[in-house]
C-alpha cells in the first residue's frame, strides 16, 4: 500500500539494520511498491559473540532479506570508516535508521551509547550533507514505568530507554538548527510480526506464545499478566508511520502505537482462538521487575496531526493476518 505522493522509485534510500526485524519489512516495502528505487541496506549481521546477559550482539539475518533485489552492506555503525565509504558513495534521498541494540535488557552502557547514541550522531550528519530526511526508530522505553505516554514525559527506567531519549535529545538540537531536511524520531511501542523471529529471546510475546502453543507447551505469562497491559503494534502500521515520516508537516519526535493497552493474557487468549489450540497458561516470576514496563499506552495526537498517521491493525486483526507466517516458521525453524 502506498502512505503518501512520494515517488520512491528516483530515490535512493539507505536502510541501517535493515537485515533485523523492522529494516527488513521497510526493504521488501519499497522493493514490492517502488521496484527501481535504490535501496541500501546496512547492518553488522550476526556472528556468534555475546552481550552478558546471554544474548547476541546483534540480530541480523540473511535469512530476513532472502529475495531482495538491492544492495546489502555488512558493516558497524560504530565504524567511522565504513560510514565514510557510506557518505562517499551514495547520494541518499532518505535515511531510515533501524541499527542499534535494540535489547532492552543490555547491560553494557557504554557499548549501548556508543551504538544507539554517537553512531546516529554521525549517520545525522551524513543525512545533513547529503539533504537525506531523517527517519530513525526511538523507543516508548524513553517512558519507562511512567504513565503519561507523550513527548515531554521521558522516564527511561533502562539504559536502552536511556539511550533513545538520547538520540531523541540529539535530534532536537538539530532541528533547532533550521535545517534543510526534516528529522523524525517515532517512538515504536512493542513490535510484532513478520521477519522477527530471529530476534530470538527478544521477539515479541505473540511469536514466542504462538511457538509454544504450537509445540503443545502451556504458554508462560509472568505472573499478573492479566493487569500488564501495553500498546502492541502491529508491523505494517510501523511501515506506514515510517513512510509518512518521510514528508512531516513537522520534524519532531512522534509515538507510534493503536493508543490501546492490551493484556498479556489477551494475546494469549487471541492466539488460542485462532490456532483452535487450548492447552492451558502457566505464570512464572517477572524477573524483570524494576526495569520492567507494566503499562504502556501511546497518546498519538501529534502522529496523526503532523504525519497523517492512523493504525489500522488492532490486536486481534495484527494477529490474525500473522497467523500464517508463524505456522511456516513453527514447521520450518522451530519443529527440525
Ligand atoms: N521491535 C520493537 O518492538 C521496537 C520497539 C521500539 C524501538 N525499536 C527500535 O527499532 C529499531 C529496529 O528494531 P528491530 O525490532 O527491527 O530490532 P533488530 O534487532 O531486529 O534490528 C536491529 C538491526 O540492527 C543491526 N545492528 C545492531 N548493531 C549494529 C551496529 N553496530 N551496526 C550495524 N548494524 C547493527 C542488527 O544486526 C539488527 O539487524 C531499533 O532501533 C530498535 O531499538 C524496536
Amino acid at each position: 500500500m502506498k502512505y503518501n505522493n512520494i515517488d520512491f522509485d528516483t530515490k535512493t534510500i539507505l536502510i541501517t539494520g535493515g537485515a533485523g526485524f523492522i529494516g527488513s519489512n521497510l526493504a521488501f516495502y519499497f522493493q514490492t511498491n517502488y521496484p527501481k528505487a535504490t535501496v541500501v541496506v546496512f547492518d553488522k549481521f550476526r556472528n556468534d559473540e555475546k552481550f552478558s546477559n546471554g544474548n547476541l550482539k546483534s540480530f541480523g539475518h540473511f535469512k530476513n532479506l532472502i529475495g531482495f533485489r538491492g544492495i546489502v552492506i555488512s558493516g558497524d555503525i560504530n565504524d567511522e570508516e565504513a560510514l565514510a565509504e557510506l557518505d562517499e558513495d551514495y547520494n541518499f534521498d532518505y535515511i531510515f535508521h533501524q541499527a542499534a541494540i535494540s535489547d532492552t535488557t543490555v547491560a553494557e552502557q557504554d557499548l549501548m551509547i556508543k551504538t544507539n547514541v554517537n553512531a546516529y550522531e554521525s549517520l545525522l550528519k551524513i543525512a545533513i550533507k547529503h539533504r537525506a530526511n531523517m527517519i530513525y526508530a526511538s523507543s516508548a522505553s524513553t517512558y519507562g514505568d511512567g504513565s503519561v505516554f507523550e513527548v515531554g514525559f521521558e522516564a527511561p527506567n533502562n539504559a536502552y530507554g536511556f539511550s533513545k531519549m538520547m538520540m531523541d535529545n540529539v535530534s532536537y538540537r538539530y532541528i533547532n538548527k533550521q535545517l534543510p531536511i526534516s528529522i523524525v524520531g517515532l517512538r515504536y511501542f512493542n513490535v510484532y510480526g513478520g521477519r522477527e523471529f530471529f530476534k530470538n529471546s527478544t521477539a515479541s510475546m505473540v511469536i514466542q506464545f504462538a511457538h509454544q502453543i504450537l509445540s503443545g507447551a502451556t504458554p508462560k505469562l509472568f505472573e499478573g499478566s492479566d493487569m500488564i497491559l501495553r500498546d502492541f503494534i502491529y508491523i505494517e502500521d510501523v511501515i506506514q508511520a515510517n513512510i509518512l515520516a518521510c514528508s512531516p508537516k513537522k520534524s519532531g519526535i512522534y509515538n507510534v502505537g493503536t493508543s490501546k493497552a492490551r493484556s498479556f493474557e489477551d494475546i494469549v487468549n487471541i492466539l488460542q482462538k485462532e490456532l483452535g489450540i487450548d492447552n492451558g497458561k502457566s505464570y512464572i516470576i517477572n524477573p524483570f521487575v524494576g526495569a520492567y514496563q507494566f503499562f504502556t499506552e501511546a497518546n498519538i495526537e501529534t502522529s496523526r496531526e503532523n504525519l497523517g498517521y492512523s493504525p489500522r491493525y488492532e490486536l486481534e486483526r495484527g494477529i490474525g493476518e500473522y497467523i500464517p507466517e508463524i505456522k511456516r516458521l513453527f514447521e520450518v525453524e522451530v519443529k527440525c
